[in-house]
């Protein structure tokens, strides 16, 4: 077998053998398979597709790559998000289903395309180590039913260089890379219970609702034939969820609803992601679970397992109490409403796409991020506006004219004039 060969089959979408595509895994995961070539086969992948069998392929292999978790705890849970903009839920549902007596094993990725990921907004919290053993990780479980560990060189290796090199080479919008990538970590940490968060809108690698709902349905196929109870929902990813994008602000912002300081569509978004999550693990119906849920954060109970895993994972948990611990953007630019407005949409992605030019996210390989940047909006759809009202504030420590990105931001607002002054309405 050769790289070329698989290559130019992709290219011309003729299917890959089960062996070809294990060959091909194997090789990239060991080095034998350069950059250059593995982008090549992704980018093809990305432009022509590749059938449900190859995508299940690709996934076993991916998930072959590295060691299966046997975790020796009785049962575990999953939950994984296909990427959104301000996504921070499983910083807020971990705690919550641990709170509710359920054991969270979660193994996530760093910021992808113009999405954010939960590796990275963790470890802006000062000293949050999430590179863990597996024994690190299962001791952690034991003790405080949450933790959160990065794609290693033990487990799902190949996910761990696939997708850095995806997120480098715009090849993160595919179906099946997406399936596979989440899928392979997911087997690969081997909860027996999964909830897959499926986004669609503008925000969301997938764009409508229909690409969304055929991405639950193959992962949902994969995760049930290998033997876990699996349930994905399709939710909507439209405007950022809550109101702060990027690393340190969303912590920020998962702390504050674990404090029971902010309601809205996050707090909400939570409690049925979480209810759905108890609910299949057989807390009870989803409405008895969403009570669990909510009953979780107002008693605090969520936000001491949020605290513990932050301190077992090496961080600072008085930032669970002082907010001001977390990493601030030394410089800050607020976009203004030009005239009274009714803000009638956002371009999501490009939200995200700013955000990352802020510093919040990777444009290289290796490349470094700023975890104070990102974006507080402060609007939402719907919404009226006086001119002079903030729309969003811009924030970064490594970034400081903040003309283009404001630009690009300002360009991602769909707005309808308001003829009358919004107050003589
Ligand atoms: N999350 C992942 O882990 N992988 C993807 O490809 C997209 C979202």
């Amino acid at each position: 077998m050769n790289a070329i060969d698989i290559i130019n089959k992709t290219k011309l979408s003729i299917p890959l053998s089960h062996e070809e595509i294990v060959w091909l895994v194997e090789g990239y995961t060991n080095g034998e398979i350069p950059d250059h070539q593995m982008s090549a086969w992704l980018m093809a992948v990305r432009l022509n597709g590749i059938t449900d069998e190859e995508t299940l392929a690709l996934t076993y292999a991916m998930r072959d790559s590295g060691g299966i978790m046997q975790l020796d705890i009785p049962y575990t849970v999953d939950k994984h998000s296909t990427g959104g903009v301000g996504d921070k839920t499983s910083l807020i549902i971990g705690p919550i289903v641990a709170a509710c007596g359920v054991c969270m094993s979660k193994m996530s990725g760093r910021g992808l395309g113009h999405t954010g990921g939960t590796i990275d907004k963790l470890e802006s919290i000062p000293g949050l180590r999430t590179d863990l053993s597996v024994e690190e990780f299962t001791e952690i479980l034991h003790k405080n039913g949450f933790a959160i560990m990065s794609q290693s060189g033990e487990i799902c290796p190949a996910d761990k260089k696939i997708y850095a090199l995806r997120n480098a080479t715009g090849t993160v919008d595919s179906i099946p890379l997406i399936c596979a990538s989440i899928m392979s970590k997911k087997l690969a940490t081997n909860a027996d219970c999964l909830l897959l968060d499926v986004k669609y809108g503008t925000g969301a690698f997938m764009k409508t609702k229909e690409e969304a709902e055929k991405l639950a349905a193959i992962m949902e196929r994969i995760g049930r034939s290998a033997g876990k109870q699996c349930r994905a929902v399709v939710t909507d990813m439209n405007e950022p969820l809550g109101c702060n994008v990027g690393n340190s602000l969303e912590v920020r912002e998962a702390l504050e609803v674990l404090r029971g300081e902010t309601r809205g569509e996050l707090y909400n978004v939570c409690i049925m992601l979480a209810s759905e999550l108890l609910a299949l693990a057989g807390k009870g119906t989803v409405s008895e679970c969403a009570e669990l849920a909510a009953e979780a954060i107002s008693s605090g109970k969520a936000l001491e397992v949020m605290r513990e895993m932050i301190k077992l994972q090496g961080g600072n948990p008085d930032v669970c109490d002082d907010l001001s611990l977390l990493p601030m953007p030394k410089f800050r630019y607020t976009i203004k409403a030009v005239c009274d407005m009714e803000i009638t949409g956002f371009n999501c992605e490009e939200i995200g796409q700013t955000a990352l030019m802020l510093g919040a996210g990777r444009t290289s390989l290796n490349g470094r991020i700023d975890a104070t940047a990102g974006i507080i909006m402060q609007c939402r759809i719907g919404e009226s506006l006086c001119a002079g009202d903030p729309i969003m504030t811009l924030c970064s420590t490594v970034c400081s004219d903040f003309s283009e990105a404001a630009i690009r931001a300002l360009n991602a607002v769909s707005y309808i004039r308001h003829t009358q002054p919004k107050n003589d309405k």
